[in-house]
Parts: C-alpha cells; structure tokens; sequence
C-alpha cells in the first residue's frame, strides 16, 4: 500500500506528548492517515493526497466540509463581539431549541451541551431521576459514548460473548479500565431486534432506562425490524422505564426529526449530535416538558444537575442554527436529493458485487450506507459477527483509499454521503469499487 510517512511523522511526533499520539483512540486507524484540508465532499491527507469522502468525521459532516453558511455563521459570531460569558441566557441557545421544538412536535424542551457522551450521560441520570430506578438496559453492538454507564459492549468478540442468548442478557465486557465493578452490576447488554430479552432484564431488576440507537449505525447499518420500536416503546410504557433514542448520528440525518419520525416510535428522550451542527462540538437532549422539566425542577431533591461551562457555546450553537436553517429550506428538499444519491450508490454497489459474483449486501438509510460482505441483512451484533467477512472488508477498503475514495479503514464502519456530494461523486465512486473488487479478487 501506498506510504503515508508524513502522516507517521505527525503521530510520532504526538506520541512524545499524547498517550498513543491522539487524542480520541476511534480516529487511530492503520495505515495511519492524518487530513490536513477538507472541502466539501474531498479531503486531502498530509502527503498532498485527495479522496472523495465517506467518513465524514464519523458523521458529523452531514452538510460536508467548510460548509460556506456554517462557516459564515461562525464568522458572524466570532466579528460580532460575541464570545463565552459564562452568565446569563444566550439568544442563540433560545433559537437553537426554539426551531427543534418548532419542527419536532414531540419535542418541548431541549437542552444544548457539547458532546454526544455527555448528553447521553444526561439523558441516562435524568431517566433515573425520573424514574427512581437505578439499572440501564444497553444493547450489544450499540455504542452511546464513552461514559460509564455505556461504555460496554460494542464489537465483543464472540468466543467472549458466548451464543447468542435470547431471552437473556450478554456478560458485561467493558470498553474501557477503571469502570466500577459496582457500576457495571447496573447495567445490562442485550441483543438489539430482540424484545424478549428486554422483558427479561425487566422482569429481574428496577430498569430505569433503556437506551438505544434507533438502526445501530456503529457496527455498520442493523436496522430495527418491523415493529421493535415500537414492541420497546410498549416494553417502556408497561415497566415504565423511559426509552431513549440515541439519535446521535441518526437525528437530523434520516429526516429532520430522526429515526423516531421515519419510524414514526416516539421516544421518552432523545439525544441528538453530529450532523445537528455540521462539525462542530455540540449535543442536545430533548423530550416532553414532564421529563426535562427535571432540569429545573422546584423541588431541588428532585432537581438533575445540568451544568457545563461550554454549553451553548456560540461559535457551535451558531453553526447549530446555521445547519437546521439550511436543513429546513424548501421544504426539506435536500432529504429527496440524499436519498437519491443513497439509492443510486446502493444500486451501484450492489450491481458491482453482482457482476464480480461476490457475496455482499449494501445496507442502506438514507445517505448512510455499509457493504456487508454476507448474504443477507444482519439483525444483530452475533449474526453480523458470525458472517460477515471481516478480512475482505478491511482488504476492500485499502484498496479503495488506495484509489482515491475513504472508507474509513475499520471493517464494518458506517459509511455517509453528504449534501456537498455530487453525482459525479457517486459515479467515481462506483467505477473505483469496482477496480477495487477486481484488485480484492485477484489477492485471494
Ligand atoms: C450513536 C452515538 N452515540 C453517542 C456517541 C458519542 O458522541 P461523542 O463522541 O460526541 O461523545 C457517538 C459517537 O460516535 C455515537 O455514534
């Protein structure tokens, strides 16, 4: 493969001073490639080297690099005076919430923090505020961050994690040292697409919350089967946990209001990040005034801590506010134009694996898209672990970076399309897939 010696350079360098060169270990990948400039749909690696992209920062580029309104917006807050004050309210963070309460009409209240794990951690106390119950239901393959009361369970190897038990929950396998073996008796991993299970960790311990991303979009695309919102949302209502929706890489992605408006399942609380403000550092939680009301609740025993320095800061609410405005123009038309430039790289993609008669499946919503080397569409972690072809994957994906198109380099990552994509994009993209299957073929 080709070499990428000035992006060694550059983590070399960092690992004098950071642990393992980098400061979030999801973004160290082998071969090791360090971007320098982004535009739009392209980047360019330290080596001068372009791609067509479809990473998009794990998929926080939902509008594609350098976005001229974001940037705009930002620039208008950071000439206008503005800054952090650190007191009082802010008319950003009013419009901000104001417009996801205006066009989410489940939505009444909203609250903006920083990042996808801090208001998934916040969701998560709230639930148990609200609740009064204390143990969490988390699904197997699901990733919500790297907080406590999440950080399990994500690409568990199968000879640690046994058969798949239904119904039943998975032994725990933290992601990370240092979490509490106290804490982790909380929590419970179950298989996603599987309601007989979540009545099973219900029946056993005072469930205060379940939270889950609506299609888990961190081992790929496993999308909810007919019925299982809606199955946890009566599991919810009947064991009266609240249900949470991970909507972080979902929300403002698969529509406007999420997964929860395609699917039509409202949650009690859901979590929003990534494309909500096109790159920058900002989350939010948002729900039915009952449940976030707790925020601000008379009673202080009864009240949640909600506090953050940086929350609603405004060079992130501003890009916040920028990216809705643009997602809300003309009607949402720019959802028609992703889902056409989706449904032509599945058919494309799917067509190539066809005519190199190779085993494969493009599982797709909307601009998020994974090629699945198996014969059919996973349903969870241990059908996708047991078929998928992990090592022809990783071989597919170096081969396309080799030409020019990032997948980023880990078997089974999610792909997005984003709005600054151009059907020249996709067809590039198709035409190097398929030198790429030939160049896979030819190796094996
Ligand atoms: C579904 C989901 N939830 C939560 C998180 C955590 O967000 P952050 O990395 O901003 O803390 C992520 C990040 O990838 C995610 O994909």
């Amino acid at each position: 493969m080709t070499g990428f010696s000035a992006s060694d350079r550059i983590l070399d360098r960092n690992r004098q001073y950071i642990p393992g060169g980098i400061s979030s270990i999801n973004r160290l990948t082998d071969p090791n490639i360090a971007f320098v400039r982004g535009e739009g749909s392209h980047l360019w690696d330290a080596e001068g080297r372009e791609y067509i992209d479809y990473h998009g920062a794990f998929a926080p580029q939902f509008l594609g690099y350098r976005h001229p309104e974001v940037q705009a917006a930002v620039q208008h807050v950071l000439e206008d005076g503005q800054d952090l004050w650190g007191s009082g309210p802010t008319e950003l963070e009013g419009r901000l919430a104001y417009l996801i309460c205006e066009k989410i009409p489940w939505i009444e209240r909203v609250t903006v923090l920083n990042s996808g794990s801090e208001a998934t951690a916040q969701a998560i106390r709230l639930a148990r505020a609200v609740t009064a119950k204390d143990h969490v239901i988390v699904m197997q393959g699901g990733y919500n961050g790297w907080h406590n009361d999440v950080a399990v369970n994500l690409m568990t190897p199968l000879d640690q994690l046994g058969p798949r038990r239904s119904p039943g929950e998975y032994p725990l396998a933290p992601l990370s040292a240092g979490i509490p073996a106290a804490h982790q008796s909380l929590l419970h991993a179950v298989n996603f697409n599987d309601l007989d299970s979540v009545r099973y960790v219900c029946e056993r311990y005072p469930v205060g919350a379940l939270i889950t991303e609506p299609i888990l979009q961190n081992i790929g695309l496993i999308k909810p089967q007919p019925g299982y919102l809606q199955g946890l949302r009566d599991l919810a209502d009947e064991f009266g946990f609240l249900l949470i929706f991970d909507e972080i890489k979902t929300g403002f992605r698969h529509a406007f209001g999420g997964y929860a408006e395609v699917s039509g399942v409202l949650p009690d609380l859901a979590v929003y990040g990534k494309a909500i403000a096109s790159g920058y550092p900002l989350a939010a939680i948002a729900g039915p005034a009952r449940w976030m009301e707790h925020y601000a609740h008379d009673d202080p025993s009864r009240r949640v801590l909600l506090a953050g320095t940086y929350n609603a800061h405004p060079v992130p609410t501003a890009a916040a506010v920028a990216t809705i405005e643009f997602l809300l123009r003309d009607g949402g038309a720019l959802y028609e134009r992703l889902e056409r430039l989706g449904s032509r790289i599945e058919q494309g993609l799917t067509e190539r694996l066809a005519a190199h008669d190779m085993q494969g499946v493009v599982v797709r919503q909307g601009s998020a898209f994974v090629v699945f080397f198996m014969d059919h569409h996973p349903v969870d972690w241990h059908d996708l672990a047991g078929n998928h072809d992990y090592e022809l994957d990783r071989t597919f994906r170096l081969a396309l970076i080799e030409d020019g198109i990032f997948f980023f380099p880990i078997a089974t990552k999610q792909c997005s399309i984003s709005a600054a994509h151009t059907e020249a994009d996709i067809e590039q993209t198709i035409a190097v897939v398929d030198r790429a299957l030939t160049s896979v073929l030819a190796t094996r």
